[in-house]
């Protein structure tokens, strides 16, 4: 489901690059223009999305840059122009990628007009920029994490080249955020509140090729919300790596400097705004008064997603985490004994170097404590560049394997058991589209997060509902509308 809504007004954009930018898209129509004179029918573009929700917010300006330059919008990979956003946080996700675009080779030889992109965090890593100029000498666009906001010049310099264009910076402290975005949902959207990350956990890569932590200053953060207010938008999501690290990186004499739970409650008063995510925060700096903000104010959801990555205390320090297990779990009682109907949810990885059968079983332990809600189970993937990288004692893949099932077996009955919990109960859902295996239900989103299928029309989407919670299939539920 992709109903789009520009949310673009050219006299609100007041940064002298994003300016630019609309400039540029301006020129960019000219050429698309000529191009569907000689196609004979509008050109199309595709947007394929990897990774995480600040890859997904990054794509829907690709998307708007796209669309107003004069391209339709399509889903598949056959299109006049494909760009692709990679992700590049396990291996799979990179291997995903070459395999698409190998795929997308033999669209081009069909079609000599075709353009292929192709940017991202992968694009951030040396290795990867190689591999395409090499092997897949057909792209014609390469630019990366901290160069998006360019994309309309891009597009430009590319339309006009036979030649691989290839852009890429190795840092910024620039935050050019003021563009056009042609949000996937009408009714809810994310929103950048920092970018990059600071905490260089020994395992990943995010640090590398998102740079450091830049958080917005609190007045465009707000201004956009009530944009997005404006524009229709019921509830928006905060995106960061680290949400509460949040304004860290202002000067303490900057007035922009205010924390974390601050900056959600000033988002908590903005008219028309009726629920507030946040994603993600580290268990290391969640603070009293983010409890305290959550408690006070119903339009944040109850839902905390909390990161554990491993139970076990070495393992944690060898993945520099910089909490204990202990720590964590003394952290979960907090939250459940001031906000008890908060679900939690966490991020976990299994064979990081060095960790024992035993260690997995700490892991478990903090499942059945921690009463997960759900969890992401990851296997570890070696990044190159990465402290863990080097680290001599990797798991055999045979012993990962055995302890990720293991695992992933608690981390279901515990999910399945907490979701039952709410049987019976009627809630507010928003209603977010019609269900995908089913067009008589619509699917709606609790404040916990957890989905809930029930009979409506279609009219209800982007409205809050209650709904009645009927029948719990392990992660969702079968409900009924309630009048
Ligand atoms: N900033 C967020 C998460 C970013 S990446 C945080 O700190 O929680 C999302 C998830 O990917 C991480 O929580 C982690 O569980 C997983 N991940 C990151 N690097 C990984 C790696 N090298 N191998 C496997 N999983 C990884
Ligand atoms: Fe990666 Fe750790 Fe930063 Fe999350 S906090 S992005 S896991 S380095
Ligand atoms: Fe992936 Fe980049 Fe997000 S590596 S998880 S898309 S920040």
């Amino acid at each position: 489901m992709s109903i789009n809504v520009l949310n673009s007004n050219k006299n609100e954009v007041t940064d002298a690059e994003s300016l630019k930018q609309l400039e540029f898209i301006e020129q960019a129509k000219e050429k698309v223009s000529a191009l569907e004179k000689e196609l004979g029918r509008k050109p199309t573009a595709c947007v394929v999305t990897f990774g995480c929700q600040m890859n997904a917010r990054d794509s829907e300006k690709l998307l708007a840059t796209l669309k107003l330059a004069g391209y339709e919008e399509v889903e598949t990979e056959d299109a006049d122009f494909v760009i692709y956003n990679t992700c590049t946080v396990r291996d799979n996700a990179d291997q995903r990628v070459f395999g698409r675009l190998g795929q997308c080779s033999n669209h081009k030889k069909n079609n000599p007009h075709m353009k292929i992109a192709i940017c991202g965090c992968m694009m951030q890593e040396q290795g990867a920029v190689e591999k395409i100029q090499k092997s897949y000498r057909f792209v014609d666009l390469i630019f990366g994490t901290h160069n998006i906001y360019k994309f309309a010049e891009l597009l430009n310099t590319c339309l006009d080249s036979d030649r691989m264009i290839i852009d890429i910076w190795k840092e910024t402290d620039k935050i050019v955020e003021d563009l056009p975005v042609f949000r996937k949902y009408p009714f809810k959207s994310g929103v950048n509140i920092m970018f990059g990350c600071n905490n260089f956990c020994t395992y990943c890569i995010v640090p590398y090729v998102r740079g450091r932590e830049r958080s917005r200053a609190p007045k465009d953060i707000i201004r956009e919300c009530e944009k997005l207010a404006a524009d229709g938008v019921k509830e928006v999501m905060l995106l960061g790596q680290n949400v509460n690290s949040y304004g860290l990186d202002f000067k303490d004499d900057d007035p922009n400097k205010i924390s974390f739970a601050k900056l959600l409650e000033m988002v908590c008063e903005v008219e028309g705004i009726e629920r507030v995510r946040f994603m993600t925060p580290h268990p290391k700096d969640f603070s009293d008064e983010l409890l305290e903000v959550i408690g006070k104010n119903e339009k944040i959801a109850r839902h905390i997603h909390l990161p554990l990555q491993s139970g076990n205390t070495e393992i944690l320090r060898r993945m520099n985490r910089k909490y204990t297990k202990d720590d964590y779990l003394a952290l979960v009682d907090k939250i459940r004994r001031d906000l008890p109907d908060v679900a939690i949810t966490t991020d976990i990885i299994v064979g990081f170097p060095g960790e024992t059968s035993e260690a997995v079983d700490d892991t478990i332990d903090v499942v059945k404590k921690a009463h997960f809600n759900n969890a992401f189970t990851f296997i570890y993937s070696k990044r190159t560049g990465t402290p863990a990288a080097s680290f001599e004692d990797q798991v055999p893949e045979e012993l990962v394997k055995e302890n990720f099932d293991r695992l992933l077996k608690v981390v279901q009955d515990e999910a399945k058991e907490q979701t039952l919990k709410y049987a019976g109960q009627t809630q507010r859902a928003l209603v977010e589209s019609v269900n995908d295996h089913d067009e008589s239900l619509l699917t709606g989103r609790l404040s916990n997060n957890t989905l809930v299928h029930f009979p409506g029309s279609k009219e209800l989407i982007g409205d809050f509902v209650d709904v009645k919670l009927l029948e719990c299939h392990g992660f969702y539920y079968v409900g009924e509308l309630v009048k």
